[in-house]
């Protein structure tokens, strides 16, 4: 099968690429490689890809408004598209703003208009995220609950491309699932989230922030758990109706932030210089994902725990940053 893959220099697109290369698809990733983070993470996952057969890659920016006009000629004869590309981090959209609503909202809609206008058209999967679910303080989040109440402007335009998606699937009969990914983890992991950011002033002996002073709680999912998560929809097929669909792929267990710290101290055979900090602007006190319609449909099952996952990660870090 032939996929479109955005964001595949990103964190969660590389492994994806990765896996539908392995299981024999052809893909063609794009990614505009901003620096959001560290270019030379995303060009390295990219390199690996790069060198794999079946893969090609287009540099481009889903927010121009070009956009389809540019990718159509090469991607007329994709039926799937699996949209990862995004604007991430909660923090970031304090201050850039405008960012949020390039990427998350004006490219979704770039997205949808490509999938409009390929004729065989089959499924659109996209990357929502557990930020949705905002201040609800009924847990564990189900997709069945009010999204209404974000606390980011991340989660409220993460919130937007789900209703883009639901105006599209029913306007123009597109077959949409995105998919709520909650806190994933693993190698190859983004530096802005908490087990690189942990793990690297952990090995760089310096003191790590630690907000709400560690009552803080997610549900970390790692990456091959989440990948596994998407995959099953690519042989799935279109929808006779209600052509948009949600689900949650999160680990189902969350986690207490100290917890983590506890596991990496002991991954890294440190001790971590902890400095407690209040609540941060954006942030939630935690997340958890009720996964039964993601067990029953997309036969989800999420098998690694934190301690599993994170020694891939730390064993990962090791390597990559040359730390014996
Ligand atoms: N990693 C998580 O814990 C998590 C949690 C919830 C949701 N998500 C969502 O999953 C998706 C993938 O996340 P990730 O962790 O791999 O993030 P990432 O930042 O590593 O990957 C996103 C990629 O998209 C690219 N990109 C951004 N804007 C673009 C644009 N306008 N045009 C082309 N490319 C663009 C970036 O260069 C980046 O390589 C995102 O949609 C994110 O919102 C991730």
């Amino acid at each position: 099968m032939k996929i479109l893959v955005t964001g595949a220099a990103g964190f969660i697109g590389f492994h994806l690429c990765k896996k539908l290369l392995e299981d024999k698809h052809t893909v063609l990733g794009i990614d505009n490689i901003n620096n959001y983070y560290d270019v030379k993470l995303k060009k390295n996952r990219l390199k690996i890809l790069l060198g794999k057969k079946n893969f090609k890659f287009k540099k481009v920016d889903i927010s121009d408004t070009n956009f389809v006009k540019k990718i159509y000629p090469i991607a007329k004869n994709f039926r799937i598209i699996i949209h990862l590309a995004a604007q991430a981090g909660v923090r970031y959209s304090i201050t850039h703003p405008y960012k949020y609503i390039e990427s998350n909202v004006k490219a979704q809609i770039s997205i949808l208009e490509l999938a409009k206008k390929i004729k065989s058209f089959q499924h659109l999967i996209y990357a929502s995220s557990s930020s949705v679910y905002g201040a609800n303080k009924k847990t564990p989040f189900s997709i069945n609950d009010r999204v209404d109440n974000p606390v980011s402007l991340y989660g409220a335009s993460k919130r937007a491309g789900e209703l883009i998606a639901q105006s599209y699937s029913r306007m123009f009969n597109i077959n949409c699932t995105g998919l709520r990914f909650f806190s994933v983890y693993g190698p190859w992991g983004r530096p802005d989230m908490a087990a690189y950011i942990f793990t690297r002033d952990i090995f760089q002996n310096k003191s790590l922030d630690l907000f709400n002073f560690g009552r803080m709680e997610r549900d970390f999912t790692f990456i091959d758990d989440i990948i596994s998560g998407i995959t099953p929809l690519i042989k799935t097929k279109k929808r006779k109706s209600n052509l948009h669909k949600i689900y949650n792929l999160g680990n189902n267990k969350p986690q207490q932030l100290l917890k983590m710290i506890s596991l990496l101290e002991m991954l890294c055979e440190r001790k971590a210089k902890i400095n407690k900090k209040r609540m941060q602007l954006g942030d939630v006190r935690h997340t958890y994902a009720n996964i039964k319609e993601s067990k029953k449909d997309l036969k989800f099952k999420p098998k690694t725990n934190l301690k599993e996952g994170l020694e891939q990660f730390v064993n990962w870090y090791k390597e990559y940053h040359k730390i014996n």
